[in-house]
């Protein structure tokens, strides 16, 4: 079910913006803005799920929670990686998950999710236990030991005060792996680590609609994903990676100065 929804609204959010984009407001600063395809891609997600899961709560970007009986709660971008919307480049997705629990990274259990990247008509998809599918093509992380010759995708957050701290991080980082990658849609990155065309992804200050779905999906291809260590993932920290460099990449992180970060 989420993969079809997923599919749906990636598609309608491409046919939307063929005749261009609506700025509908900023949000935490200049630099982040929702647009009006965002908010009709969500309502659209919101419909299809009250229509056949009317029992379970929806936790979403860009509406109110709506709450349920079920225990199940569904997690919705409904278009991660809005500034590439904005420009025109083809990296954004529609993510939506299914979560057990508080919705909360740090404690719930994820049981399925999907990403539909509606530009290359790529639809990752996982359900907990059953491993990780790209349009039935079944998806594994790199078996790469060496963190010198990973490939590493990250992002950054929409305030400057955080985003200096990410610069100053990145001078550590950026000399100690082969390569950053900055591709502008979270979901879309942790289906790059699944697929194995990054190492590796890691990035603060993510909201949980951002990963929900893409965490499970890169799990499920065999990455180990967590937070600081001995932690889980959660608004602090998410570091994915295969599990030949989760350790190394995290204690580099560390030293880079992840837990000095402003807000934390
Ligand atoms: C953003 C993207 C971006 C990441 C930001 C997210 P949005 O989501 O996933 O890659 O760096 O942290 O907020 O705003 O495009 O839905
Ligand atoms: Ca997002
Ligand atoms: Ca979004």
């Amino acid at each position: 079910m989420a993969s079809d929804i997923a599919r749906e609204a990636g598609e309608f959010a491409r046919t939307m913006r063929l005749s261009g984009v609506d700025i509908a407001g900023q949000k935490s600063s200049s630099v982040d803005i929702v647009t009006k395809a965002d908010q009709a891609t969500e309502r659209l997600i919101r419909e299809r799920i009250a229509a056949l899961r009317p029992h379970d709560a929806i936790f979403g970007e860009e509406g109110a929670t709506t709450s349920g009986t079920s225990g199940l709660t569904w997690v919705v971008d409904p278009i991660d990686g809005t500034v590439n919307y904005l420009y025109g480049i083809p990296a954004w997705g529609v993510s939506i998950a299914v979560v057990e629990g508080e919705p909360d990274p740090a404690t719930w259990t994820t049981l399925a999710g999907a990403v539909a990247n509606a530009s290359t008509g790529e639809l990752f998809s996982a359900a907990r236990g059953r491993g990780a599918t790209c349009n039935d093509r079944v998806l594994a992380v790199s078996s790469t030991t060496d963190l010198s010759t990973s490939l590493v995708s990250t992002g950054f957050a929409y305030s400057a005060e955080v985003r200096a701290h990410q610069g100053t991080m990145m001078r550590t980082i950026l000399p100690r792996i082969r390569d950053i990658r900055r591709i502008g849609a979270c979901s879309l990155d942790l289906c790059d680590l699944a697929d194995g065309r990054v190492d590796a992804y890691f990035e603060q200050t993510l909201s949980p609609w951002d990963h929900a779905a893409g965490a499970l999906i890169a799990r499920e291809a065999g990455a180990i994903i967590t937070g600081f260590p001995g932690e889980n993932e959660s608004r602090a920290l998410l570091v994915a990676a295969a599990p030949g460099i989760h350790a190394a990449l995290l204690s580099l992180i560390v030293e880079a100065g992840a837990g000095q970060l402003p807000g934390l």
